[in-house]
């Protein structure tokens, strides 16, 4: 049989989720700067397990049913908007400023079926338009492109979305006859970049979308990874008084990814026919119940006990991982300084799994297989996340899946790669 697929699947933004995730297995031999993975030795999965029975407790002990009862509902389908909403609201509050209530939270398997929720239920390809920082998460910009929805790029700057920016591409969307439906955006270090948004920034972000009438998707995976001190930075979402933003959660990083487990908190009220007004949460469920049906309760259930185990924070958890982080982080700074000091630069990510190096050549496909095959270390071409021009000579690097020695071993390789290809007037004989 000749299939004819659509076009999109000849598109290189469908290839790059995958070759992230089996890149390590096609060169064993290399040091891998590439995935955006969480360190492995902060996951105790089995243990995690065991708290399915913390959840079962309580349950039990609220609802005054026997614990039978709580496990047997585990293994049956459940609420498609989730089981472990109230948790999550109570974390939210106390670890990011978010009041949410459980209604507005809808539990998804993983932050991307969030995604895919919001463009399949929110977007209507004809006539809407996603905005996104440029560059940005595969995740979104692959989806988008599946269902067939046009996508404008706005670009991401040191400091990251620029309000400015985003009202002129507003303008420009709507003066084509289309509508600004939303923009995507990953405010605290992001992914790829590494950068994180400034207060003002945040603030006059938030008056642009209200003004225009543009929600705002907040993809906030890594908030949790500050390793400088300071005053924390608002979210979006806590800053929203608007109902403008939609955000998006994930326990990938915090807990682990296999766990598959993440949240949409939607709290805008929108009108149905005839008058009466719910929750877009409401609505979203609808689309979440023909994807995933309901997000696995068993999963709920160990990030549900965890919680609980943790008097409904995850900040004590990630104390104890922050130290591996921010000493993975320091470690590369330093070791990028002293090999590549004059020949490179590169920014200083205040958080996160991320940082930008930024190439005296332009680093693509050929660079990324030469680099990982001769030197024995692979680095991720920024090219990957962009839809614009302009990111051809930066690379992205991941800290976050790497050891020490690793990542001075790695960094030497990569010096010598770029040293060998840089222009000669930039490396000293
Ligand atoms: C920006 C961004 N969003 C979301 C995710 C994770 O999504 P999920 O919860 O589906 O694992 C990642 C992981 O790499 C990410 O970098």
């Amino acid at each position: 049989m000749d299939l004819a697929l659509k076009p999109c699947f000849g598109d290189p933004l469908l290839e790059v989720m995958i070759f992230l995730n089996e890149v390590v297995q096609r060169y064993p031999q290399a040091i891998s700067f590439a995935p955006g993975r969480p360190a492995e030795m902060h996951f105790d999965v089995e243990a995690s397990l065991g708290k399915v029975a913390r959840y079962v407790e309580h349950r039990a002990a609220a609802a005054g049913t026997p614990a039978a009862a709580v496990f047997a509902d585990l293994g049956q389908y459940n609420r498609t908007n989730g089981i472990i909403n109230d948790l999550i609201a109570r974390q939210l509050a106390l670890d990011e400023g978010i009041r949410a209530s459980p209604d507005a939270i809808v539990v998804t398997s993983g932050c991307q079926e969030g995604m895919a929720i919001l463009l399949a239920g929110l977007f209507d390809p004809a006539r809407d338009v996603l905005l996104v920082s440029d560059p940005t998460y595969i995740g979104i910009t692959g989806l988008a492109r599946i269902l067939g929805i046009p996508l404008v790029a706005v670009p991401s700057g040191p400091r990251g979305l620029d309000a400015d920016d985003l009202a002129a591409a507003i303008r420009a969307v709507e003066s084509s006859g289309r509508r600004a439906r939303a923009v995507y955006d990953i405010p605290d270090f992001n992914n790829p970049m590494g950068t994180r948004m400034p207060l003002a920034a945040r603030r006059a972000l938030l008056e642009v979308a209200d003004e225009q009438g543009v929600l705002i998707f907040e993809d906030n995976p890594y908030g949790m990874f500050a390793y400088d001190e300071g005053d924390p930075l608002p979210t979006l979402k806590a800053l929203d008084e608007r109902g403008v933003v939609v955000y998006l959660g994930s326990f990938s990083k915090t807990l682990f990814p296999g766990l598959r487990l993440g949240y949409l908190v939607a709290d805008q009220e929108v009108a149905l026919a005839g008058g009466r007004r719910t929750l877009l949460a409401s609505e979203l469920t609808k689309v979440k119940s023909l994807t995933t049906v309901n997000t696995s309760p068993i999963v709920q259930a160990v990030a549900g006990g965890i919680l609980l185990d943790n008097q409904g924070s995850l900040a004590a958890l990630m104390q104890k991982k922050l130290p591996f982080y921010r000493a993975n982080r320091d470690r590369m700074l330093a070791c990028l300084e002293a090999e590549l000091a004059g020949v490179a630069s590169w920014n200083h990510p205040e958080g996160g799994f991320f940082l930008t190096v930024d190439l005296p050549f332009a680093f693509a496909g050929e660079s990324l297989e030469s680099c990982a095959r001769d030197f024995g270390v692979i680095c991720c071409p920024m090219t990957f996340f962009a839809l614009a021009a302009g990111r051809e000579h930066q690379i992205r690097l991941s800290f976050s899946y790497v050891t020490p020695p690793q990542i001075e071993e790695g960094i030497a390789r990569l010096a010598r790669f770029v040293r060998q290809r840089a222009p000669a007037a930039l490396v000293p004989p």
